[in-house]
Formats: structure tokens, C-alpha cells, sequence
């Protein structure tokens, strides 16, 4: 069975997390990455294990530990990628793409895949991969990198803030448009993209830097090299989607999809949105769990029950969502 799920921090100031102990080395051969240039980061610097494979525990006390992720936060993104790319029943996830090293896979549908699985979890519009109909879905892409620094430039004085990360994210998204066929924008994508459009400024800048602007200079040692700037310190204080709106506001839009083709971008009213979180919660566990794991049997089913429940537990009580218990209780 998987161990409890880690609380938050004791001490959350901020503090020097680039030491001694935590040197930055090269990936070795067989080592994975993938397309989350923070967990890359976690693996390359050994605080998550530098092979790519780790419990979604450790991965909750790295974030915490070295990001300060707030811990609903942490839950929630951990808890949602491991029960779709993760094996349930060996308690480990790639980063990145398939691997033996997450034991016997469980009967399918499940592909047990690693976080590079396209549409469970990793989606369109990233802001330096490639959308996956183009290949690789994985790897810090330079091209759109150069776009990255290049809006920085123009819309941050050469600085990644808010008002960057707004006007890129509508420019990937217009971009997916118009080249990708396939383009796929509803939940959780809406989702995932919009945090991930601040999580650069919430997790990447110096915890001692009072302004939210992120140098090129240290972006490209996170997004291409997985690797902290030295004498790194974590965020002041735990933060989570801080600003997610913000990005949002200036060009909002519905989730939808290329039904026919580039340019065919329709609009899904069935998906989840800003304005109804918890079809989100719902969504994702009876729709994106549900057809990976139609009828679980033994530990299979009871861990999903206990990672059903550790993923509910990352929702703030606020939103007031109801918990639900497809594969009954233990
Ligand atoms: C992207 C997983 C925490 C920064 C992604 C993606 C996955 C992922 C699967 C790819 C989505 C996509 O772009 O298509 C996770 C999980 C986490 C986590 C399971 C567990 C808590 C973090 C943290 C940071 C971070 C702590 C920052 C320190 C990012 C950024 C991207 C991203 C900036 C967007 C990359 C891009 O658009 O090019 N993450 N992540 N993530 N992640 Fe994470
Ligand atoms: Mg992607």
C-alpha cells in the first residue's frame, strides 16, 4: 500500500536549496526526463532520484522542499499525473516516457506511460515543447525557446513576467490553431496550461528577489538545462496558480478543439472551465481514470481508491466539491 501523503512544510521561508548535497550532474544513460522542465530539474539535482522514476511522495516533499509548492497544490498535480501516467500498484512514475523501471504493468487500457503520455495529463500549447502531433511532446524544443526569450523581450524588457506569460500563452494557443490539426484545449489542458504559464515566475525566480520576473539567463538553465542557478533560494513563502487569471483575463477563451482540421478551433461546452472547478475533479476521475481503469480488481483497485482519495484531498475546501467513489471505499 502507498504510504501517507506528505502535509506541508514546517518551516516554509524561504532558504538555499542549490548546497553541497545537491550537486547538479549530467542525465547518464537510461536516465529519464521529460516535459516538466521543475521535475527535471528535482531529478538532475537529486532531489527527486536522478534516474526519473519516483514515488508520488517524494515527488510532493521535492516540490515543497525545493519549490515551495503550496501542499494542496502539490497534491493535486501529483495525485492527477500519477493516477494516469503512474503504476498504481508499484507506486512509482517516469518523468518522462515509458520505462521497465516502474515494475509489471497492470491490464490495459492503462498505458502506465510516464508524464510524456499525450491527453491524459500533457497537452497542447506548451510554451517550449512541441504540441505532440509534431513528434516530441517531451524535449526543450529551441525554436520555441527562442520564442520564449524573444517575447520576453518585447513585452518584458527582456524580463518573463505576467504580462509576458499572457501574451505568450495566447500566442501558443493561436499558434496550435492554425498548424495542429489536432489541437486539443479543453479540460484538463485549459487547466494545466494556464498554471503553467506562471509557474516560471512563482517557482523559478529567487526567493529573495522581491519582483516576479524571471531572467533568460536563469530560464534557460531550468527549461534546457534541468539545472538551479547558483546559490538558489526557494519562494519566500508556499505559492501555487498565483496570477493564473491574470494570464487568463487579457485574451480569454473557451476550451474547445480542432474538430475538422487547422483553424476549426469549436468550442466544448461539456468541458470544464474556470467558472465550474469541480467538473474538473469529477471529469478527470470518472472520464480520464474511468476508461484507464474500467473494472480494477485486488491492490490495483484499492489503490486507486486511496489515490482517489489523496487526489481530492488537494482541493481546497472552498470550492466546495462533493468526493467521489467510483471504485467504492476501503
Ligand atoms: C509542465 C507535471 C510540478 C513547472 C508540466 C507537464 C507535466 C508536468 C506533465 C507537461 C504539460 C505540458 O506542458 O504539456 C508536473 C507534476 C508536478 C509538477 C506532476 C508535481 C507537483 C512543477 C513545478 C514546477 C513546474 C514545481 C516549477 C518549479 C512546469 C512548467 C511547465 C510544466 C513551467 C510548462 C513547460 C512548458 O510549457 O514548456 N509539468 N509538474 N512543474 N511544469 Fe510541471
Ligand atoms: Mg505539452
Amino acid at each position: 500500500r502507498p504510504g501517507n501523503t506528505p502535509g506541508p512544510l514546517k518551516y516554509n521561508g524561504t532558504k538555499l536549496i542549490y548546497d553541497k548535497d545537491h550537486e547538479w550532474q549530467p542525465t547518464k544513460p537510461g536516465d529519464i526526463r521529460g516535459p516538466c522542465p521543475g521535475l527535471n530539474t528535482l531529478a538532475s539535482h537529486g532531489y527527486l532520484p536522478r534516474n526519473g522514476v519516483a514515488t508520488p511522495a517524494q515527488i510532493i516533499n521535492a516540490v515543497q522542499e525545493c519549490f515551495n509548492m503550496e501542499n494542496l497544490t502539490a497534491r493535486f498535480l501529483t495525485y492527477a499525473a500519477f493516477l494516469v501516467d503512474g503504476n498504481l500498484v508499484t507506486d512509482l512514475l517516469s518523468i518522462g516516457g515509458k520505462t521497465k523501471l516502474t515494475g509489471p504493468d497492470s491490464p490495459g487500457p492503462a498505458t502506465i506511460g510516464g508524464l510524456s503520455t499525450h491527453a491524459v495529463f500533457e497537452g497542447d500549447s506548451s510554451m517550449t515543447r512541441a504540441d505532440d502531433f509534431f513528434g516530441d511532446n517531451s524535449s526543450f524544443n529551441q525554436t520555441l525557446f527562442n520564442q520564449f526569450v524573444d517575447f520576453s523581450n518585447r513585452f518584458g524588457d527582456g524580463l518573463y513576467n505576467l504580462t509576458v506569460a499572457a501574451e505568450l500563452r495566447n500566442q501558443r494557443i493561436k499558434e496550435s490553431i492554425a498548424t495542429n490539426p489536432k489541437f486539443d484545449f479543453t479540460s484538463p489542458r485549459f487547466f494545466t496550461a494556464y498554471a503553467e504559464s506562471v509557474f516560471p515566475l512563482n517557482f523559478f525566480v529567487d526567493g529573495r528577489n522581491p519582483v516576479r520576473a524571471l531572467s533568460m539567463e536563469n530560464a534557460n538553465l531550468f527549461f534546457r538545462d534541468m539545472r538551479f542557478p547558483v546559490d538558489f533560494h526557494r519562494a519566500a513563502a508556499p505559492i501555487g496558480g498565483k496570477g493564473l487569471r491574470d494570464v487568463f483575463a487579457p485574451y480569454p477563451i473557451k476550451p474547445g478543439k480542432n474538430i475538422n482540421g487547422i483553424n476549426t478551433y469549436t468550442p466544448d461546452p461539456t468541458s470544464a472551465d474556470f467558472d465550474n472547478f469541480c467538473l474538473l475533479y469529477t471529469d478527470f476521475v470518472t472520464k480520464t481514470v474511468g476508461s484507464l481503469y474500467p473494472n480494477p480488481q485486488g491492490v490495483l483497485r484499492t489503490n486507486l481508491i486511496i489515490n482517489l482519495r489523496n487526489f481530492y484531498s488537494g482541493i481546497d475546501a472552498d470550492e466546495n466539491c462533493t468526493e467521489i467513489f467510483p471504485y467504492g471505499k476501503v
